[in-house]
């Protein structure tokens, strides 16, 4: 089990990364372009492997700004190229449901030994088919799927056996946190990996009576000082 970082600030990265708590990192366009990540592929690959350096060799998951078939193989061939910690991530089907993308995910991992991350996924059923066309990570979209009125922890305790049963090698990430409490809920309920935004990893840290505690101790041991 292991909490990735879902994020694109090397600063948080930094952070988190110092502390031993985080096993990898996730980003996507929109993050990308959230942490000012503009100006194309030029600024994506200096930015992406700045952030693969500082984690090395836990892995980066960068994601192809293209739905094309060949595009999407060539870009992830590319990004696969600026670190040896990269994972490459590929959307499950296209804006309109095209399937090009299955055969993607299929040969980036047995003809081009890149490792693929299958991402923006909502169901159970979607992940296993991602993780039979090969995928090494098959990803989740926890918080968007509770928008839309299901709980996850149902699809990921269905993808997780599945998983099993299979005998796949893919591993389970669930993204798209909303609240503290869905860390260790979905990895209690069979999540591999749940990839975190920073500012919920902090709310995991902090409480306020923890905070109250350790001023009174600090207080004491100043009293205790003088005294
Ligand atoms: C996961 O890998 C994605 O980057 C991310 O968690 C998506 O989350 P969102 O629903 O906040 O966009």
């Amino acid at each position: 089990m292991a909490i990735f970082l879902d994020t694109g600030n090397i600063e948080e990265i930094k952070k988190y990364h110092k502390m031993g708590i985080i096993r990898g990192v996730t980003t996507n366009p929109t993050i990308l372009l959230k942490d000012g990540v503009t100006g194309g592929m030029a600024a994506v690959k200096a930015h992406t492997i700045e952030m693969a350096k500082l984690i090395a060799p836990l892995p980066l998951s960068v994601e192809v700004t293209s739905n094309d078939k060949e595009e999407m193989i060539v870009q992830a061939k590319e990004m696969a190229g600026w670190a040896k910690n990269i994972n490459v991530k590929i959307t499950v089907h296209g804006p309109n449901g095209e399937l090009d993308n299955m055969e993607v995910i299929h040969e980036l991992e047995t003809k081009h030994d890149i490792r693929v991350n299958v991402t923006a996924m909502m169901s159970a059923q979607q992940c296993l088919l991602a993780a039979m066309a090969g995928a090494t990570y098959v990803s989740i979209f926890g918080g968007r799927v509770n928008n839309m009125g299901y709980n996850v922890i149902e699809e990921i305790e269905k993808i997780r056996d599945l998983i099993d049963n299979f005998g796949l090698k893919a591993e389970i990430i669930v993204g798209s946190t909303r609240e503290v409490l869905n860390i260790v809920e979905w990895l209690n309920a069979g999540a591999h990996i749940v990839t975190a935004v920073p500012k919920l990893i902090e709310g995991m840290l902090v409480h306020p009576y923890t905070k109250e505690t350790v001023q009174m101790f600090l207080e004491d041991a100043a009293k205790g000082e003088k005294a």
